[in-house]
């Protein structure tokens, strides 16, 4: 794999060390000038919609693809917050059920499940992280028959912790419950299979690790799961003959597209299916072995006991999140953004997050850096 060659395509990195894809990744050249094409389409009014469209399904089609989904499990949403919502608001809840999350996740994947429990007088139990690890065992003894979802991120956000979404998806299913997952912090990232994972449902925005716009994202529910819920919403792209226009009974496929509401965001699906493309073209595994071995070098170089080593299982990463505890790191990240090296600062730790398109000279920047910080 030529990574000089992909890198060019990421032209802000001769101007910027942006290791950041946590927080917002980069958008490639290849997939600006896509955008750039649908806006001057965008000037003819309604004449390119029904390409639009075509476009918006060929996105679908790769993201189901890069988690091993099929086309009718998958669809799209504005950012991995609507998509959580929307299932949570889709759930049959029964008075007496409970909800497990733990305290690790990002605010949304616990304010949803907060305001569910409240509304239909559910229990909310909150597993506790240990060191910033979540012990299965913690959710085998937190879980019970009255649990109707497991709801956890696959990546933690502040420090890079992968959750056994295999195990999870075993001891929700033995009990009759869900696993419903955030999934942003690992798609594009790392690599999945749902199908093997067996997870119930998976939200993900477009803009960290799959290199898109915000504001355009996708979900996966798997197809049984599917017939069981029921939507709170409906809308016209998400009936079965979304380009009849007569006055009829609303008919919702048996799809995720049934989730489709109103006009899509194609800009951000243009993007989105271009930046697709480039993930499948060098292969998500290969990603994440890059990914994986540019926060080894930075676990590995980094002087001190300052890593966070949540994200590590045998001292080998187990995601390219890497959090560093350093003091004053307020200022540290502030220096940084000074030399225009793009980190971000999380519970007060500074965390670094590299992508394919990033190398070992960005690393090194960030090293000798922090050394003269
Ligand atoms: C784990 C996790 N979930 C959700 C979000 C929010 O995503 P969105 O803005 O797509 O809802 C973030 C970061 O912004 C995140 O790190």
């Amino acid at each position: 794999m030529n990574w000089n060659d992909i890198r060019r395509d990421f032209s802000v990195l001769n101007e910027v060390t942006y290791i950041n894809a946590a927080s917002v990744g980069i958008t490639p050249e290849s997939a600006i000038r896509a955008a750039k094409a649908w806006l001057n389409e965008r000037r003819y009014g309604n004449m390119h919609w029904m390409d639009w469209y075509e476009r918006y399904k060929s996105a679908l089609k790769l993201f189901a693809k890069l988690i091993g989904a099929s086309e009718n499990e998958v669809t799209g949403t504005y950012n991995t917050t609507e998509g959580l919502n929307l299932i949570a608001n889709s759930i049959d809840w029964k008075k007496g059920q409970n909800i497990i999350i733990n305290d690790l996740e990002f605010p949304s994947n616990t304010f949803i499940w907060q305001v569910i429990a409240k509304r239909y007088g559910l229990e909310l139990r909150v597993v506790k992280n240990k060191n910033g690890y979540i012990e299965l065992k913690d959710y085998e003894n937190a879980v019970d028959n009255k649990t109707k979802v497991i709801a956890v991120s696959w990546v933690e956000f502040s420090n890079g912790y992968v959750h056994n979404l295999p195990e999870l998806a075993k001891l929700a299913h033995n009990h009759e419950a869900y696993l419903i997952v955030d999934g942003i912090q690992g798609v594009g990232s790392l690599e999945i299979n749902v199908n093997e994972t067996k997870l119930d449902f998976l939200s993900c925005g477009g803009h960290k690790w799959l290199m898109g716009l915000p504001g355009a994202g996708f979900m996966y529910i798997r197809r049984d799961f599917l017939e069981e819920i029921n939507p709170p919403f409906a809308g016209w792209l998400g009936d079965k003959e979304p380009f009849r226009f007569d006055y009829r009974e609303y008919q919702a496929p048996k799809t995720a597209r049934r989730f489709d509401l109103g006009s899509p965001n194609f800009v951000g699906y243009v993007v989105l299916e271009k930046t697709l493309e480039l993930i499948s073209k060098i292969g998500i595994r290969k990603i994440e072995n890059r990914n994986k071995s540019l926060a080894k070098l930075l676990i590995e170089s980094v002087e001190g006991d300052i890593v966070v080593a949540s994200s590590l299982i045998n001292n080998e990463p187990m995601s390219p999140i890497v959090s560093l505890r350093i003091d004053d790191a307020e200022n540290v990240y502030k220096k940084l953004r000074e030399k225009k090296i793009i980190v971000a600062l999380r519970k007060g730790n500074i965390r670094v997050s590299p992508h394919f398109y990033n190398n070992e000279q960005d690393i090194e920047k960030l090293l000798n850096e922090l050394r003269r910080i």
